[in-house]
């Protein structure tokens, strides 16, 4: 669940003003634990967001901090007197701009790594920390089965605060210079103790929004029983399509997370462009789903993607976020319009973005019903994983020499699948001798553009259509 606390919502909820109380426009606490009891019934598990580096500034933390230097909570939160007349230092916002604001009432400069509205929460005072292992205890307490940390990466900072190397401008999420407003070293002891709070609990879970494009950083996050259980992989999101980069990230990720964590592959979140919009269209989509549910790893996917969903294009007059990622975030289609109204069944009020594109043709119905469509394509692959243990937690051997078809054998003793994806706009063949056997042999189980399921493969050599992808059971 991305957050529902009460909130401003300057930036979607992630301004939080209350983090132990639901936004009235979501409904009331009851409500939750009814959501939960349900989901549970039906053996779901309900993961919730918890935003950790930051508050609203309309949070009674904050509004106590800015009244006066000598406020109790003064420390809770990162303020400084200026350099030169202007920012205490030169670290950026996420969202553009210097990340300090000046607060004339007090004389000093106030912290916030996104909006200004998303005053900085200050780790180095151990009474914040403790706050917020009780807001956990909260949430945890109420059954939610883990949560997803929010930029937690940012909850360790250089003490001293040094100029991050280099000026950035703009947003900056892709910029190697933060050097010094996040990933310190405080941060892992931190994760350390989270950890043993939600351990109070018994089996519950963490991933981490661990946004740092370097995979050797990023897997320092990720220890079993120690700091994150999981933690998405920005720098594999980020990659342009190519078979070669990913084929690389996959196999230094893999290097990586041995023997003491597990990986997480994911294409599209809130904050970015989705998969059929920012890569070669539905092919892609298709391909990037036999990709996701095929790894070694736990695939996230998000709303739509399953649908595949192309982002929306916002009239200027509807747009809403802060940073201009509303195109990835338009309500999902449920029903085609002209059955159920402009609201696509997802609202019979007014939607707070306009419906997905598509929704005549790409709504659940139409989908559910057309068995070549995305929707059937990702059910497959997920009855296909639920069915395979190889999938599951089969080990992964990723072949070298393939050109622009990425071949891995996922296997455990009893089972083998072989996994071929073009990621190239024309046909491209995968020889057996590049997979280590005298022919290529076995069952289709999936296939890209759902046709030729449970045919059987035996040749020399295979042919993939453009952007194609087969997933083989191996005879
Ligand atoms: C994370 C969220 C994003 C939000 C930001 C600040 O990156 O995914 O939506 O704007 O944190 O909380």
């Amino acid at each position: 669940l991305s957050p529902f606390f009460k909130s401003p919502m300057v930036d979607g909820g992630y301004d939080v003003a209350d983090h132990c109380a639901v936004d009235p426009v979501f409904g009331t606490l009851d409500d939750f634990d009814a959501l939960v009891a349900e989901a549970h019934r039906r053996g779901l598990r309900v993961i919730v967001d918890l935003v950790v580096n930051h508050t609203s500034d309309q949070h009674p933390w904050f509004l106590e901090s800015r009244s006066s230097r000598a406020s109790a909570k003064r420390s809770w939160y990162v303020w400084r007197p200026g350099r030169d007349g202007g920012p205490p230092n030169n670290w950026c916002s996420e969202f553009g701009g210097p990340a300090w604001t000046y607060d004339p009432a007090t004389d000093e400069w106030y912290l916030h790594s996104f909006a200004p509205q998303q005053p900085d929460l200050n780790w180095d005072e151990p009474a914040v920390e403790a706050a917020m292992h009780e807001v956990m205890r909260f949430w945890l307490r109420r059954g939610v089965d883990g949560f997803r940390v929010d930029v937690v990466h940012k909850i360790g900072k250089d003490p001293l605060l040094r100029d991050n190397l280099g000026t950035f401008v703009g947003p900056s999420h892709h910029r190697p210079g933060h050097r010094f407003d996040e990933d310190w070293p405080s941060v892992h002891p931190r994760l350390r103790r989270m950890r043993r709070v939600v351990k109070e609990f018994g089996e519950r879970m963490m991933v981490g929004e661990v946004y740092l494009l370097d995979q050797a950083a990023m897997a320092m996050y990720v220890r079993w029983d120690d700091e994150l259980d999981l933690a998405h992989n920005f720098h594999f999101m980020n990659l342009p399509w190519s078979a070669d980069l990913v084929r690389t990230a996959i196999c230094e990720l893999d290097r990586l997370l041995e023997p003491r964590g597990w990986p997480t592959w994911c294409l599209n979140n809130h904050d970015h462009p989705r998969v059929a919009s920012r890569y070669p269209g539905e092919a892609a989509a298709r391909l990037s789903a036999v990709l996701l549910l095929t790894l070694r790893g736990t695939p996230f996917l998000y709303q739509g993607e399953e649908l595949g969903l192309r982002d929306g294009a916002i009239p200027e007059e509807q747009r809403v976020d802060v940073a201009g990622r509303d195109p990835a975030r338009c309500p999902l289609p449920w029903e085609p319009p002209s059955v159920a109204g402009p609201g696509a069944g997802f609202t019979a009020g007014r939607p707070w973005l306009p419906i997905a594109p598509d929704a005549e043709t790409r709504a659940v119905a139409r989908q559910l019903d057309d068995p070549q469509s995305v929707l059937s394509l990702y059910r497959t692959l997920l009855a296909l994983r639920r069915r395979e243990p190889a999938l599951r937690v089969g080990s992964m051997a990723v072949f070298e020499g393939t050109g622009p078809v990425l071949v891995y054998r996922r296997e455990v003793p009893t089972a083998s699948l072989l996994v071929l994806l073009n990621f190239d706009g024309q046909p491209a063949t995968v020889r057996a001798a590049d997979v280590g056997r005298p022919a290529i042999r076995g069952t289709i189980e999936a296939s890209s553009t759902m046709d030729d399921l449970g045919r059987g493969v035996d040749a020399p050599e295979v042919e993939l259509g453009p952007f194609e992808g087969l997933v083989l059971r191996e005879a």
